[in-house]
């Protein structure tokens, strides 16, 4: 008898600061489990050592948390026995965290004798758009916006995706925390900057915007046009000044991402434009997407945002396109910080 296999994948990310785990069974998630460290808000930033070790905590218990959600009524072998194939974020990432992930997909796929699939970390950001319904229909544009990239891609197919732009500096994230702690927020600064931002005037302080050519981004000129501006001012009024400060820089940063994204579609003719990515949670940024969309008759998608920032579920809905198109990867392959599509 011929019974159709279902294609059940588990996927881990790790490749920064959030440790999740998903399980997909034929394109569709079943469970999507993060666990946030909290360490970094005492640094400022992401500590790389520390974010190793807590992958390393919180791995096995995320792992086990997504199997019961997608699994309830399997018992612990069973569970794994549904796995058809093991994915993991390989690229691009901080070296310790990726290498916790890597080696303990390695470590399954090894010991229950599965398939292994290495994940690119912003290709799945892009695909985490097929996760929902209404998911865009090929071909689509999409502006992947997170605190380490800001990309402009022409995505084919699922696994045909092309970079048009992307920043020649710092990422649209880094825009917003690096302001937020010059404003004396913590971090990360983004969804700070997101609340104060709408009590403020978005128009009352002009930051100058960057005159990159084509569809690529630069958003370090502006970090320092925040910087002198602030330095100038006295404690006081930073802080008497600060939700228009915040409204203003998020319209200059918003701005730049939009003007891109129109001529991008301007360039393709593609009228299907999706967000991704820790800073399309910004209301500001979603609002004026949804704006655009109809006033040049776009259509526009956006994920939920647990599917925006680090998720598993975006690592597993595109190993269930590689399962499908046969692209397994060896016990030998290790993560890079780096690596391009
Ligand atoms: O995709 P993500 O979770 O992690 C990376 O791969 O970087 O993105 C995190 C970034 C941070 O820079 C954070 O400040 C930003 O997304 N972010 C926001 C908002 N929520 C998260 N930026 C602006 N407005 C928000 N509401
Ligand atoms: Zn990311």
């Amino acid at each position: 008898m011929n019974i159709q296999k279902n294609i059940t994948i588990l996927a881990i990310e790790s490749s920064c600061d959030e440790t999740s785990a998903s399980i997909c069974v034929n394109g569709k998630i079943l469970s999507n489990s993060i666990a946030t460290q909290s360490v970094h808000e005492l640094y400022g930033g992401v500590v790389p050592e520390l974010a190793s070790r807590a992958h390393m905590q919180n791995i096995v218990p995320i792992i086990e948390t997504c199997l019961q959600k997608a699994f309830p009524k399997l018992n612990a072998v069973e569970r794994l026995q549904e796995i058809s194939a093991f994915a993991f974020t390989q690229a691009p990432g901080l070296i310790g965290s990726l290498l916790v992930g890597v080696q303990f997909a390695k470590s399954l796929a090894l010991s229950l004798d599965k398939p292994l699939i290495a994940v690119h970390h912003m290709q799945a950001h892009v695909l985490a758009n097929l996760i929902q319904d209404p998911a865009p229909s090929f071909p689509f544009i999409c502006l992947t916006v997170s605190g380490g990239h800001t990309q402009i891609v022409l995505a084919k197919s699922p696994l045909e995706l092309e970079i048009l732009g992307e920043t020649i500096d710092d990422a649209a994230g880094e825009a917003f925390d690096k302001t937020a702690k010059l404003l004396g927020l913590p971090y990360p600064g983004g969804p700070l900057i997101d609340k104060y931002a709408a009590l403020g005037d978005p128009l009352k302080y002009k930051f100058a915007e960057p005159q990159i050519p084509d569809l690529n981004f630069s958003f370090s000129g502006l970090k320092t046009s925040i910087l002198y501006f602030l330095q100038k001012q006295t404690p006081e009024f930073i802080e008497e000044n600060r939700n228009d400060l915040c409204a203003s820089v998020q319209f200059t940063i918003i701005q730049i991402l939009i003007k891109k994204l129109k001529k991008a579609v301007l360039q393709t003719g593609i009228k299907q434009v999706c967000l991704a990515g820790g800073v399309s949670a910004n209301s500001g940024l979603r609002k004026l997407l949804v704006e655009t969309g109809i006033k040049h008759g776009w259509k526009t998608f956006i994920p939920s945002f647990e599917y925006c920032t680090d998720n598993a579920a975006m690592i597993a809905i595109t190993a269930y396109y590689k399962y499908q198109a046969g692209q397994f990867t060896s016990l030998d392959c290790h993560p890079s910080a780096r690596a391009q599509w």
